[in-house]
């Protein structure tokens, strides 16, 4: 993790936020409009949804507007015209705007869509706010490699990472015994695998502590996500794979934990609150004061552990199987769950298929090493069709039981 000395705690941060309207991109601009003086906002992007972003960039008095959709370009401009706010439109103007000139990013979009305008942000030595954790799973190595060489600063926002960066000895890595990720368990956490199969995307995305985006919801519901963080941990930390291990935890009040060689076992809590982590983020080094619930323990009560269930929820080891291997097998896991998990969300498979269709994806495909970029956008194009390929066999099979 390379840290930068950046100006006075308190001073000015300008700001660009990449998929300002999603989940985390909405509470990273409720952070910001509290503190517009601070704040400057360079830039916003969004995918399609312009309506959300217009009315941000309006509030935020943004410098520039992207949307990703070519065809919402019109649209975009008609809703900021008069305002001065200059307005693009494609996924190369998306890159282009992380390449502006602001202090701090948040990197917000969801998928690997985010890796070229990470990559923008990382080149110019920026402090990267960093929320897109396909990123790190699809091109880890190769992403910690430009974050070092151009001198960036990359701070997590998972609340996870984050919770493991504020108990993190950078200095001294090897008295870190092992990483303890949380898990909340997700809606499915007590279900037996006949309910996950009929299962459907209301269900999926209903979960029980965080209010996510679909993607990272179905996610947590397969478990999923841990796996991603388990691999996003593995290259942000750099503690290998056999050393983090997973503790599912319902209330999602210790957010994760590090263990060190003297038995020592740090931890950072707080309320379920994703602003929590954006604002660590936000305001570092400084802290800055959001509007999140206090932790009250009293009221908290009890606090529950148990084993994640490697029957019930295979994707763990699935994971922790990419990361072994090496080369483009995580690339290979996320793009390929990437596919199944949208296929599930409009309702053309089912639950348990998604599960199905990384592990086929992944048997099937060679694991390659990743030397550049072009070999992660090949191992990712790769994987999409061959996961496509198996979502249209399946839906060959059950037209109209859904
Ligand atoms: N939500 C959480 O609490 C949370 C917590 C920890 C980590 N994360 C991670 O943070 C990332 C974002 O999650 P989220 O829940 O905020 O997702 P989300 O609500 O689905 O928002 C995604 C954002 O990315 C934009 N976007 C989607 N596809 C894009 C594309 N192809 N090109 C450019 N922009 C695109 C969306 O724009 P539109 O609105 O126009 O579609 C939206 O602004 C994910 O990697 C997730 O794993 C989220």
């Amino acid at each position: 993790m390379v840290v930068k000395a950046g100006a006075g705690p308190d001073a000015p941060r300008s700001v660009t936020i990449l998929g300002s309207t999603g989940s985390v991109g909405t509470q990273t601009v409720d952070l910001v409009s509290r503190d517009p003086e601070r704040f400057p906002v360079e830039a916003l992007t969004a995918n399609r949804n312009v309506t959300l972003l217009a009315q941000q960039a309006r509030q935020l008095n943004a410098r520039l507007a992207v949307v990703a959709d070519p065809s919402a370009y019109a649209e975009l401009k008609s809703l900021l015209s008069g305002t001065g706010i200059e307005v693009a439109a494609g996924s190369e103007a998306v890159a282009a705007a992380a390449e502006r000139p602001a202090d701090w990013v948040m990197a917000a979009i969801v998928g690997a869509a985010g890796l070229e305008p990470t990559l923008a942000a990382v080149r110019r030595g920026a402090i990267v706010a960093f929320a897109n954790k396909e990123v790190l799973v699809c091109a880890g190595a190769l992403m910690m490699e430009e974050v070092k060489a151009h001198g960036a600063t990359l701070l997590p926002v998972d609340s996870e990472h984050s919770a493991i960066y504020q108990v993190f000895d950078f200095d001294r890595t090897d008295s870190v015994a092992r990483l303890i990720l949380t898990a909340s368990g997700g809606p499915f956490r007590t279900r037996d695998r006949a309910f996950m199969a009929a299962a459907t995307r209301e269900q999926a995305v209903a979960h029980p502590t965080w209010d996510m985006g679909a993607k990272i919801s179905v996610d947590s519901a397969t478990m999923m996500n841990k796996g991603l963080e388990l691999i996003e941990a593995h290259f942000l930390f750099g503690i290998p794979e056999e050393r983090i291990d997973v503790l599912v935890h319902p209330q999602s009040v210790i957010h994760s934990l590090v263990e060190y060689v003297d038995g020592s076992v740090l931890a950072q809590l707080g309320t379920p609150d994703m602003r929590t982590p954006i604002a660590y983020a936000l305001g570092w080094p400084a802290r800055i004061a959001t509007p999140a619930e206090r932790l009250d323990l009293v009221k908290a009560a009890t606090l529950t552990f148990e084993a994640p269930d490697p029957v019930r929820f295979p994707a763990l080891r699935l994971a922790r199987a990419a990361l072994q291997s090496g080369g483009g097998a995580p690339t290979i896991l996320s793009a390929a769950n990437e596919v199944a998990v949208q296929a599930f969300l409009d309702r053309r498979i089912g639950f348990l298929d998604i599960e199905r269709i990384v592990e086929e994806t992944l048997t099937a495909l060679p694991h390659r090493p990743l030397r550049d970029l072009a070999a992660v956008r090949e191992a990712d194009a790769d994987a999409r069709r061959d996961a496509a390929g198996r979502v249209a066999a399946i839906g060959a099979t059950t037209v109209g039981s859904r």
